[in-house]
């Protein structure tokens, strides 16, 4: 007989009272809410809220001076008054924003027009599903992609959470390919592709940001991008590329997408507009171009197919919010990358404001920080530094309690063992006085800590 899922009612452990509820079983729950990575981020939410003075380079939030009420509704009125000037009964256009509405959503025309404005991506809107954030393009596209538990998801290590958890909560196996010290090689992914498919399972997919990358801040050469797709080729992989964070690099250094050179579909592009516009809004979308063939012989783009998933996590994305986001397409003449070039330059300038504040504080010289060393990224929120110490949960809560400042230890971003000593630091969310005074605490903590 199998262990009972539940504990009889009696007294829960640890509580004194004998109560009727029943109690759950933890060892008998799914992964998705048991295993400790998937409370990472959890965790280093509350140590940054428990210490609201520190200076945080924790999180991946967008800068706030520019959030203003007005734009919303100036946003959602433009959109309302495109649809009127389209001809759109009056009932219609209530019900586009008010109503449940189509799952893959309202703003698809104008996703494609951005895309092709902005990276030269030439899709079509049924090639679009618009989702509940990027989040949810990434779970939706794993759920459709992989059928079986032989079927293996190929993701760079370190790599954003969000995917590693998704891929959890589906029991999908992970398979990492590490990053080197300049980021990711191609010949590593074919390496683990070929692995994989040598003991028996199918690689389906490769999990990559070219552009800035989460959490290490390292972006793909364009000779790596196209080497990517040979490999994609060579080993029948897809790439599921990632980019939230693309269009925060220097003017005039843009390098294309790997889905803009992607003659043959072998990319599903991810798309956020959490840091273009704002994370309030929750809207996200996928590029899937892919023709699904039916037995029938016909044959729709695998977004259509995967607006069926969506239907059964999120329905719809929010109306209003969808709205929101178009009535910006919109008047930005769908280019984010101009509307947003303010914005990138403030991240720009952050991003040198923090390089140059780790410079001053640890200079090569200095023999008590020997071993702090750091990435240059070109642009996006993060950055790495390394530490001549361990750094976990335990560390970070130290640094926020007794020197005033957060950053998240790398250990959380790995896919197996790594980045012990290493620290992400985000920088989009802080104001240029909060740099330089993060850093200077940053440089105590670790001054600190090294003595030790
Ligand atoms: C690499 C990466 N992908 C996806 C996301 C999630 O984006 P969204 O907020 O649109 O769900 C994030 C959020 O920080 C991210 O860093």
């Amino acid at each position: 007989m199998t262990s009972p899922r539940t504990t009889a009612p009696g007294t829960p452990p640890g509580q004194g009272t004998p109560s009727l509820a029943v109690s759950l079983d933890a060892t008998h729950l799914h992964p998705g809410v048991t295993d400790p990575v998937m409370d990472s981020m959890r965790l280093l939410s509350e140590t940054a809220f428990r210490y609201p003075d520190a200076i945080s380079f924790a999180s991946g939030r967008p800068y706030e001076e520019f959030f203003a009420f007005e734009d919303l509704h100036r946003y959602l009125d433009r959109f309302v008054a495109d649809l009127r000037d389209r001809g759109l009964p009056e009932e219609r256009v209530k019900r586009a924003v008010f109503q449940y509405g189509p799952t893959n959503g309202v703003i698809r025309d104008a996703v494609a027009r951005m895309l092709a404005t902005d990276e030269s991506i030439h899709t079509t809107p049924d090639s679009i599903l618009i989702t509940h954030g990027c989040q949810e393009a990434i779970l939706v596209a794993l759920r459709g992609l992989f059928v079986s538990p032989d079927d293996v998801l190929l993701t760079v290590s370190p790599c954003y959470v969000g995917v590693t958890g998704a891929a959890k909560l589906l029991d999908i196996p992970v398979e990492a390919v590490p990053e080197r010290a300049y980021g990711l090689d191609p010949e590593d992914v074919a390496a683990v592709a070929h692995r994989v498919r040598s003991a028996g399972k199918r690689p389906v997919a490769c999990y990559v940001t070219a552009d800035f990358a989460n959490p290490s801040g390292h972006s793909l050469p364009l000779s790596a991008r196209r080497r990517l797709l040979e490999v994609a080729e060579e080993h029948d992989l897809l790439i599921l590329e990632d980019n939230p964070y693309g269009l925060f690099g220097r003017a005039g250094e843009q390098l294309p997408t790997i889905k803009a050179l992607d003659d043959s579909r072998r990319v599903i592009y991810l798309g956020s507009f959490a840091k273009t516009a704002f994370p309030g809004a929750r809207v996200g979308y996928l590029v899937a171009d892919q023709p699904v063939v039916s037995a029938d012989g016909s044959a729709r783009p695998f977004a259509e197919e995967l607006a069926k998933v969506k239907s059964m996590v999120t329905v719809n994305t929010a109306g209003i919010a969808q709205a929101v986001i178009g009535g910006l397409l919109a008047e930005s003449g769908y280019s984010l990358r101009a509307a947003t070039r303010r914005l990138a330059d403030l991240y720009v300038g952050h991003l040198d404001l923090t390089l140059a504040c780790l410079a001053e504080h640890f200079p090569p010289e200095d023999f008590a920080t020997h071993g702090v060393r750091w990435n240059v990224p070109t642009g996006g929120f993060f950055l790495l530094v390394e530490t001549p110490f361990d750094v976990d949960i335990p560390a970070l809560e130290r640094s926020a309690r007794d020197h005033g400042v957060a950053w998240a230890p790398m250990r959380m971003f790995y896919v197996g063992e790594g980045g012990a000593n290493v620290i992400r630091l985000g920088f989009s969310s802080l104001t240029r006085d909060e740099v330089r005074e993060g850093i200077h605490r940053l440089a105590e903590f670790i001054r600190a800590s090294s003595k030790g």
